[in-house]
């Protein structure tokens, strides 16, 4: 089967994106790398992009002011040229606009540092921290209009240790992240993965039995 042509969207470092491209060296992984797109042209990721021969580009979202359909158009006319067929957000910050969601609806992934839906938006591990949950986490799903929502493809839990702070807990989510988004955008490529009332079925997975508790004893 040809493999599903893959847009990356980056705001930074890109080590999300990294995880995907290394995925994608498998000659058995579903998904090819077909571009690298950046909204900063400062973005660490785009060296490491490019060090991998990958096509990169840069839609610099301050050249649009506050215009975001027309960035948005200007990120679509790039997907266009490489023949995108799903589209990852690795990292990228920023909101987009409804109809450019909806145009992807179920063809773009996003993943967030937290156990959704607990801790939408930023700063998710001090808030973590602060809550004292005892499980955190990352999550990868389909990107819907509202942020931080969207059917869920994927989840990877960590346990909270008493003396964690938000760099040691951040180290250990980002990585379950970097295991999660190549095993949920190989799903999606396979096309085992449907929507049902707002949940996402997984054909032909497997779910571990095991229970994750904290503390152990
Ligand atoms: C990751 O924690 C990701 O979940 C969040 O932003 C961070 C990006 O890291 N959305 P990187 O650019 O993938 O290294």
């Amino acid at each position: 089967m040809a493999k599903k042509r893959v847009a990356v969207l980056i705001s930074g470092r890109g080590s999300n994106m990294a995880a995907l491209i290394d995925a994608a060296k498998d000659k058995s992984y579903p998904a090819e790398i077909v571009a690298v797109i950046s909204n900063r042209p400062d973005a660490g990721g785009l060296d490491t992009a490019k060090a991998a021969g990958l096509a990169t580009a840069v839609v610099d979202h301050t050249a649009y002011g506050k215009d975001r359909a027309a960035f948005d158009a200007a990120l679509q006319a790039l997907l266009d040229e490489h023949r995108a067929e799903l589209v990852c957000l690795a990292g990228f910050m920023r909101l987009l606009t409804p109809g450019f969601v909806a145009r992807w609806q179920e063809r773009m992934l996003n993943i967030h540092p937290a156990l959704l839906p607990s801790f939408k938006g930023l700063d998710t591990h001090a808030r973590a921290l602060a809550a004292g949950v005892k499980l955190h986490g990352a999550t990868v799903h389909f990107v819907v209009p509202e942020m931080d929502s969207g059917p869920i493809i994927a989840q990877g839990a960590v346990a909270v240790r008493d003396d964690d702070d938000e760099k040691t807990l951040s180290q250990r989510v980002l990585a379950v992240e970097h295991r999660i988004y190549p095993l949920a955008l190989k799903l999606v490529a396979e096309g085992r993965v449907s929507v049902v009332d707002g949940r996402c079925r997984i054909a032909g997975a497997a779910t571990p039995d095991a229970a994750l508790i904290v503390p152990a004893n």
